[in-house]
């Protein structure tokens, strides 16, 4: 039976119901030694996301799976069609890290149609449209919001100038971590009248588009004193930037931060970034847990949150040989 199923106004999607059956709730998980479980990574260009996905290979033989795994190489329609593939493979269970909010729902959608519970992972998609319990079990992850305010309260905390003048580097466009961390930050900043805003654009969590933009954004704003990226990578490529334009990160212009990669932890050492607020990239033990737990019959939280440190020049090097 074909079923054409509304998301939004933009989004449609057909999808075939097995055998006529159909879900109010997601789909059960049977208790087995073994299970196919799909990973549609939607990129392998940073860190991050190669030590997400390094994260869930580790845990694949002790938690049981054999794990089909796939990289979107930065296209969502790819992530789509990675899932698609899985969902023909024969998966029991799906972990997936929409790369934005909307254009993913086609996945978790057809997804639970066929029968397959999914999990997303790390970013969430356009809860007006999915919601936990119904369409996906859960979202494991971080509080966006949060970060974002984190990092403006160390801002607010650790700046010793009169005037804030801050340029904004943006995540991926219609990602979730891109949304919620501008949300968290520009809110709480704002509340302090010596700080503003001057710039705000998207470097798609990339290092390279980071350094590209914060190219710009200078000759545009040359009193910028503050960077606010939304993920370590763009921060790195703004410092290279602000160098190259003879800049002094770290002492005439402060960079704050969110992950806590190697590079960020060893930035803040040099004295170069002020603060990094952790997102944590290791997913795989934890997705075991929860798949089990919702395997086994437990009730799932529709949010399973990840709680993230914060890294400054007091404890960045003691944990620098854990960062990836
Ligand atoms: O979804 C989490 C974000 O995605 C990380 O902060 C970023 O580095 C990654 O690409």
């Amino acid at each position: 039976m074909k079923r054409r199923i509304l998301l939004g106004a933009a989004i449609a999607v057909s999808v075939s119901l097995s055998a006529g059956v159909s879900f109010a709730d997601t789909p059960p998980l049977a208790v087995k030694d073994t299970y196919r479980v799909g990973f549609a990574q939607m990129e392998s260009n940073n860190p991050w996301r190669i030590a997400e996905t390094k994260s869930f290979h580790d845990t694949a033989k002790s938690c049981g799976w054999e794990l089909i795994a796939t990289d979107a190489a930065g296209s969502a329609a790819k992530q789509v069609a990675d899932v698609d593939s899985m969902i023909a493979q024969g998966i029991d269970v799906l972990f997936l890290p929409p790369r934005e909010e909307k254009p993913l729902l086609p996945a978790v959608m057809k997804a639970k149609a066929a029968g397959i519970p999914t999990f997303l992972i790390d970013r969430s998609v356009d809860s007006n449209i999915a919601q936990a319990g119904e369409h996906f079990v859960a979202f494991l992850g971080s509080d966006f919001i949060e970060q974002g305010n984190r990092a403006a309260e160390w801002l607010i905390d650790n700046f010793a100038g009169e005037k804030g003048v801050i340029v904004e580097l943006e995540g991926t466009t219609g990602s979730s971590p891109a949304n919620d961390r501008k949300k968290g930050f520009d809110d709480r900043i704002l509340q302090d009248d010596r700080f503003e805003i001057v710039a705000s654009q998207t470097g798609d969590f990339a290092r390279d588009l980071g350094r590209q933009v914060m190219e710009t954004l200078l000759q545009a704003h040359p009193d910028v004193n503050v960077v606010y990226a939304h993920n370590d990578e763009m921060a790195i490529g703004a410092i290279q930037a602000l160098e190259l334009a003879g800049r002094k990160p770290g002492v005439d212009i402060t960079v704050v931060s969110i992950d806590g990669t190697r590079d960020a932890l060893q930035a803040i050492i040099d004295g170069k970034m002020g603060v990094t607020v952790e997102s944590s990239p290791f997913f795989g033990p934890l997705a075991c847990d929860v798949m089990k737990k919702y395997a086994a019959g437990e009730k799932i939280p529709g949010w399973v949150k990840v709680e993230d440190r914060v890294f400054t020049i007091e404890n960045a090097a003691d944990h620098i040989d854990e960062a990836y």
